[in-house]
């Protein structure tokens, strides 16, 4: 991969740095600092040696979002500067007047809505702001979108460090060191099976939770309630019988008399599974501790609804643990961070679903570009 630190000379240049700033917002300010902090270095080495980077980013998935709360913090960190919208007379002139070292942030990439087909167009307007593209956006990895995948076929493409970095761990655990465990959570399995699919077959157990277990269950012919369940059935899918495969021994119910934990078997038609008991997390510790290797995704209960405690339970056991420990995905590092657990763990992706792709691909067409 060609990385920032292969350039020799950038006093002077203009470089076009994609960076990863989706940041969950509240009351119009940043509401974690994680994906900041993982994105200072790339700005850092740039600004120290002189660069003239303008900075663009996207905000959440509708175009009238905006990175000005973004900006506001980052000038807490670095002498960063607002640009407007890509291609205005303000960027332009903006663009114009600065000096040696400076960063101009611009606005939303998917304001224009050329961003996400990738319209040839607004690939043209983007290649006009640098020499050099530097794309650190790891976490938009996923998306062949103008300012992660067009822009790199118009100017010399390098990875930012920390994309560098992501590629680079998240590498070390597609061959992880035996004992090995694959905790995967969440839901949609249809966009999962390849994953569990290929895991099962690296690892030595991968344990499925969330409402992607209920999809099991209901396989197996186990009573789900109205449990959450995705639009794939999983009945004769052959991994069902695989002994690496591991599963919920109890679950947290809700219904109309209230909250209980139960056996997966024991699941009523007008309950539904909503979190992981305190036996699976206790069968699940058993495996943490011995493991030399923990890669996790998503979390384990409909964490926004309060279901938190064998995510949080977990994270602890994780935490401590002697292994190699990853994690990704927005909710799963965001209960980590709420436990202030994250510096325990050996690596924390700023990806959600592109920490997936790689995981399932090896690679992504975004990646492609960078080698
Ligand atoms: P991520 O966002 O971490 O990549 P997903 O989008 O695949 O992961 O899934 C996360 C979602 O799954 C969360 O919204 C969480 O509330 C939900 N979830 C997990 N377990 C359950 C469950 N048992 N019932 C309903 N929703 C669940
Ligand atoms: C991110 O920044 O986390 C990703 O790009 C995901 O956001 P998206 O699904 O809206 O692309
Ligand atoms: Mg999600």
């Amino acid at each position: 991969m060609k990385v920032i630190t292969d350039l020799e000379d950038l006093k002077g240049k203009y470089v076009l740095l994609r960076s990863s700033l989706n940041i969950p917002l509240k009351d119009g300010k940043v509401r974690n600092t994680f994906r900041i902090e993982r994105a200072l270095p790339t700005m850092r080495y740039l600004h120290e040696r002189g660069a003239k980077t303008i900075i663009v980013a996207h905000i959440g998935r509708e175009p009238e979002e905006t990175l000005q709360p973004v900006y506001e913090e980052l000038t807490k960190y670095l002498p960063v500067h607002w640009g407007g919208q890509i291609g205005s007379e303000e960027q332009l002139k903006r663009q114009e007047m600065m000096g040696n070292g400076d960063l101009l942030i611009l606005e939303n990439t998917r304001q224009d809505e050329g961003e996400k087909n990738n319209d040839e167009e607004f690939v043209t307007k983007l290649a006009l702001l640098g020499e050099i593209f530097v794309n650190d956006a790891f976490a938009a990895a996923h998306r062949e979108h103008a300012s992660t995948f067009g822009v790199a076929q118009k100017l010399p493409a390098y990875a930012g460090l920390t994309l560098a970095e992501e590629v680079r761990e998240l590498t070390k655990v597609m061959k992880p060191e035996s004992p090995s465990l694959f905790l995967l959570g969440g839901a949609k399995f249809e966009t999962k099976m390849p994953l569990v699919e290929k895991y099962l077959e690296s690892y030595d157990h991968v344990f499925v939770a969330g409402a992607l277990a209920n999809d099991v269950f209901k396989a197996q012919g186990y009573e789900v309630g109205q449990s959450m369940v995705s639009d794939v059935s999983l009945t004769g899918k052959e991994f069902l019988n695989n002994p690496k495969l591991l599963l919920p021994i109890d679950v947290v119910v809700e219904g109309p008399d209230g909250k209980r934990t139960c056996g997966v078997s024991e699941v009523k038609p007008e309950e539904k599974i909503l979190d992981c008991g305190t036996a699976t997390v206790e069968m699940l510790a058993t495996h943490i501790e011995k493991a030399k290797t923990v890669l996790w995704n998503g979390p384990f209960g409909a964490y926004e609804m309060g279901y938190t405690q064998s995510t949080e339970i977990t994270a602890r056991y994780v935490a401590a643990a002697e292994a190699f420990t990853v994690i990704g995905g927005g909710d799963t590092v965001a209960a980590v961070e709420k436990l202030e657990l994250n510096n325990l763990f050996s690596f924390v992706s700023i990806g959600g679903g592109a920490m997936l792709t790689l995981l399932e691909k090896g690679t992504t067409p975004v990646i492609d570009t960078l080698n």
